[in-house]
């Protein structure tokens, strides 16, 4: 994808990898728009770092078709579609309760993203040059065992982004995998963990990626690849198990 003089949709951009995207992609040159289910979290974030910002639930099909509908209505040159917004919840399927979480992953980092692309496909395909941008994770490739759905989501959304990538070929529309290793966010209460990376540090290298190789499909930054390689570097086993660990 080309790094400047896009109009940007970005999902979840009210803190984050979502919010460090999107202020990177303004200095870029974008501009950027930002969405997130919470209507005061928008309004101030929006204010603060001068994005036009739209409410949109992606657990919620009404929100996203209204909320594209509006963006599309205000931004008609809109080009590029972040898929960020997510949330990470463990489950123990040996323990009740399990189920509501996983419907409610599977609704927000799966359908919600597959939702947004059936909704603004149509109007990409009729901009010269567009780009839907999908956030999965390293967890894609070597699922963590404390968040089953949650690894689940994120493999679903790297095979998804393959087969679409795969129809959309001859069109104006590229597909972008972005997938982060652990990032230190509020997902997870990550924000203080030493093993995670820093966020400032992650999106330096998610940028100078995008920049060095604009048709790239996906976006691997050093620390994701033994999660991106495992299978095939024979690692596989021995990383699930290390990741077996983490309570
Ligand atoms: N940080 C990591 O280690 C890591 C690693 C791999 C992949 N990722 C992926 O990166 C993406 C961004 O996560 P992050 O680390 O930046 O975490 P984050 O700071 O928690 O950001 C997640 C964002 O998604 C929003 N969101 C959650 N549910 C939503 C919904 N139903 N509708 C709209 N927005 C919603 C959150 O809004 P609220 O403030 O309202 O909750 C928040 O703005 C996610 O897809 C995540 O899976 C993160």
């Amino acid at each position: 994808m080309k790094i400047t003089g896009n109009t940007v949709l970005i999902t979840g951009a009210t803190s984050g990898i979502g919010l460090g995207l999107a202020r990177r992609l303004k200095d870029e040159g974008n501009e950027v728009v930002i969405a997130g289910r919470r209507k005061d979290a928008i309004d101030e974030v929006s204010a603060r770092f001068g994005f036009d910002g739209v409410v949109i639930d992606v657990s919620d099909a009404e929100s996203i078709k209204n909320g594209v509908r509006t963006v599309i209505e205000r931004h008609p040159e809109l080009n590029v579609v972040v898929n960020n917004a997510g949330i990470m919840l463990p489950e123990n399927v040996l323990e009740p309760g399990w189920l509501p979480v996983a419907e409610e992953s599977v609704a927000t980092n799966l359908l919600g993203p597959i939702r947004i692309v059936a909704e603004v496909l149509p109007h990409l395909l009729g901009r010269a040059e567009a780009w839907i941008v999908n956030v999965s994770s390293g967890l894609a490739f070597v699922p963590l065992p404390l968040t089953p759905t949650y690894s689940a989501t994120k493999s679903g959304i790297h095979a998804f982004s393959e087969a679409v990538r795969v129809q959309l070929a001859g069109t104006s529309v590229g597909i972008v995998e972005i997938a982060p290793p652990p990032v230190r966010t509020k997902l997870m209460n990550q924000e203080e963990r030493e093993e995670a990376m820093p966020l400032e540090g992650f999106l330096d290298e998610v940028m100078s990626i995008l920049r060095a190789d604009p048709d790239g499909h996906e976006v691997l930054v050093d620390a994701v690849k033994p999660f991106r390689n495992a299978q095939a570097e024979g690692t596989y086993d021995t990383f699930l198990e290390a990741l077996s660990q983490r309570r």
